[in-house]
C-alpha cells in the first residue's frame, strides 16, 4: 500500500475539521485505525512544516498553507472521481481510487483528465461511445457501433478537415 503523504493527512484534517473547531488525535486515529501516539507525531511534523497549528491536548487546525493544499487535493479528488464515474466505475471504488490517484498523477496527466471531463460535460448529449463503454463495463458485452453512426462520423471527419 502507498505510504501516506502530507497531502493525505492535510486532506483528512480538512474533511474532519468540517463542522468543528479542532481536529483531535483520536479523530485521525479512528479514521485511519492507527495509534493516537502516531497521530501526535504526524501532527508535530505537520505543525513544523506549517500545515497545521497543533497544540497538545487541544488538537489541530489547518493553517492557510494547509487549507490551500487541502483544497487543491480535494479538487483533484472530485475531478478524478467524476472521471472514473464517467467510465462506469462504481461510486465507492471511484472515491477510493480517486483518493489514491490524486497524489500520484503527474500534473500533465491531471490536466488531460480535467480536459476530458470538461469536454464530456460540455457535450449537449452523452457521447454514444461513452454509453457503449458503460454498457460494456456493466455487462461485459462489447456492442458494435451502429453503421449509421459510423457513416455520420466518417462524413463529419471528411467535412471538418
Ligand atoms: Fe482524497
Amino acid at each position: 500500500m502507498r505510504k501516506k503523504t502530507i497531502e493525505d493527512y492535510v486532506e483528512l484534517v480538512y474533511d474532519l475539521q468540517k463542522g468543528k473547531k479542532r481536529v483531535h488525535t483520536n479523530d485521525i486515529a479512528s479514521a485511519l485505525k492507527i495509534n493516537p501516539a502516531s497521530v501526535t507525531e504526524i501532527f508535530q511534523k505537520l505543525n513544523e512544516e506549517g500545515y497545521v497549528n497543533y497544540e497538545k491536548y487541544s488538537g489541530a487546525t489547518l493553517t492557510e498553507k494547509g487549507k490551500k493544499v487541502a483544497k487543491a487535493t480535494k479538487k483533484r479528488h472530485d475531478i478524478l472521481t467524476e472521471f472514473l464515474l464517467l467510465l462506469g466505475v462504481d461510486k465507492k471504488t471511484a472515491e477510493e481510487d480517486a483518493c489514491e490517484m490524486e497524489h500520484i498523477l503527474q500534473p500533465s496527466t491531471m490536466d488531460t483528465v480535467i480536459k476530458f471531463v470538461e469536454i464530456v460535460k460540455h457535450c449537449q448529449i452523452t457521447p454514444y461511445w461513452l454509453e457503449r463503454l458503460k454498457r460494456y463495463v456493466k455487462t461485459g458485452k462489447l456492442s458494435k457501433c451502429p453503421p449509421e453512426l459510423v457513416d455520420a462520423c466518417l462524413k463529419h471527419a471528411t467535412t471538418s478537415k
